[in-house]
């Protein structure tokens, strides 16, 4: 208890000194004139981003109201999800989680493995499952991953500037806004679409390790992926969810026990992903996505070294902290894609449910793929 208490005023202390340059309530501030019967009426494009030239690089604070919550997920509607019904044509369905206890050792050493207990009791069994939301399959929440320049908490700044200090986040009277419930709210459904890297790159005799480098894919590639799937010129639509198959998954589960279990310890860490850069986010926001995921630990490579519009950012930080827009990893694509390649169709229909946690973080994405 001591402890505790003497870690939250160090916090408490942190957040006083916080320097960043918050856009505060008196000062007017810069939002997209945002009109419910035309969601993009006035779009900016990526160059237009940020709005205000006070808010952080690239960040999308504003483009749906100054105080919108859900980010990314606003470019599915009705109409989207009534469109995207089409894609469900076989009655076949993908469970795109893997199992909670893989990876079996958390790819970052510092996140403890799921504990799983059972609880028997006079005729039923309970079970209690203690987990960090991070180490398996995942949906990361708008509070998962703020702005920062150097790692520290005082430069912390989540999206749309919700949340003033890291205490609200972490302290023992969170609040609500942004939490992970509000993705669970949404019940998340749309139309996926699938870009498989991996399939591409063995058909060009690419070999690349996704797991103990930092290879990163470039939308150069990504776009010929697109054409050796025979897709169109246009083949996103606003609200898609993209999935990027990188191969990472595929390799790791090609490892036997040991090696898997040696990887996390590996030096440095690196991973495979996509190429954090100006023009992966300019590509990525032009499709007005409504989410990204892949089947690697960060979509994009690791570890952050990358600069973007002349700041050191990761895709994370832009991502969630600036576009509201979510990320899901280690996304188990390995039987879809099969599926996919053998009806010649990269298009398919989508469920995420999130845990309705409040104040959450993050949360297995329960997500669900149906062609
Ligand atoms: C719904 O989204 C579509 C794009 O998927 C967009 O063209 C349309 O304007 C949106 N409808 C409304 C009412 O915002
Ligand atoms: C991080 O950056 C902030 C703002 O520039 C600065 O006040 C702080 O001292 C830096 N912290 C570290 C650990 O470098
Ligand atoms: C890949 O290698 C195979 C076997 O050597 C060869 O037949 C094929 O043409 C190569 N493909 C490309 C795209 O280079
Ligand atoms: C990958 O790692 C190398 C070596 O550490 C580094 O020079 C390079 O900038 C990194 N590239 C990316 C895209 O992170």
């Amino acid at each position: 208890m001591h402890i505790r208490r003497t870690l939250f005023l160090a916090i408490s202390e942190f957040c006083a000194a916080k320097a960043h340059p918050t856009v505060s309530a008196s000062q007017p501030h810069v939002a997209r004139q945002y009109n419910a019967a035309d969601s993009y009426a006035h779009w900016p494009s990526y160059a237009e981003l940020p709005p205000d030239a006070r808010y952080p690089t690239r960040a999308a604070w504003g483009v749906w109201g100054n105080d919108d919550v859900d980010g990314a997920l606003n470019h599915i509607n009705e109409s989207s999800i009534l469109a995207a019904r089409s894609e469900i044509q076989l009655g076949r369905t993908f469970n795109l989680n893997l199992p909670l206890e893989e990876p079996s050792i958390p790819i970052n050493p510092n996140r403890k493995p799921l504990q799983h207990l059972f609880q028997p009791s006079t005729g039923y069994t309970d079970d209690v499952v203690v987990m960090n939301t991070q180490i398996s399959t995942q949906f990361d929440g708008l509070r998962h991953f703020p702005y920062s320049t150097n790692n520290s908490v005082d430069t912390y700044q989540w999206y749309n500037d919700l949340i003033p200090d890291y205490e609200d986040v972490i302290g023992p009277a969170p609040s609500t806004v942004l939490g992970v419930q509000q993705a669970a709210d949404k019940a998340i459904v749309g139309r996926g679409v699938l870009l498989d890297f991996a399939g591409w790159a063995l058909a060009q005799n690419l070999t690349y390790d996704a797991l103990h480098t930092n290879y990163s894919i470039s939308i150069t590639q990504l776009d010929a992926v697109a054409a050796w799937q025979n897709m169109p010129t246009e083949w996103s639509r606003p609200g898609d969810i993209l999935f990027v198959r990188t191969g990472w998954l595929e390799q790791y589960q090609a490892l036997d026990a040991y090696e898997q279990n040696i990887l996390p310890y590996s030096k440095e860490g690196p991973s495979g992903g996509l190429l954090a850069a100006d023009e992966t986010l300019e590509w990525l926001w032009e499709k007005k996505l409504s989410l990204v995921a892949a089947d690697n630990p960060a979509f994009e490579s690791t570890p952050f070294t990358q600069v973007i519009s002349g700041v050191p950012r990761s895709l994370h930080q832009v991502f969630i902290g600036g576009w509201g827009m979510s990320i899901m990893e280690f996304v188990d694509l390995e039987q879809l894609t099969v599926a996919l390649h053998d009806v010649g169709r990269w298009a398919f229909f989508v469920t995420i449910c999130p845990m309705n946690i409040v104040s959450g973080i993050a949360s297995p994405p329960n997500a669900i793929a149906l062609i």
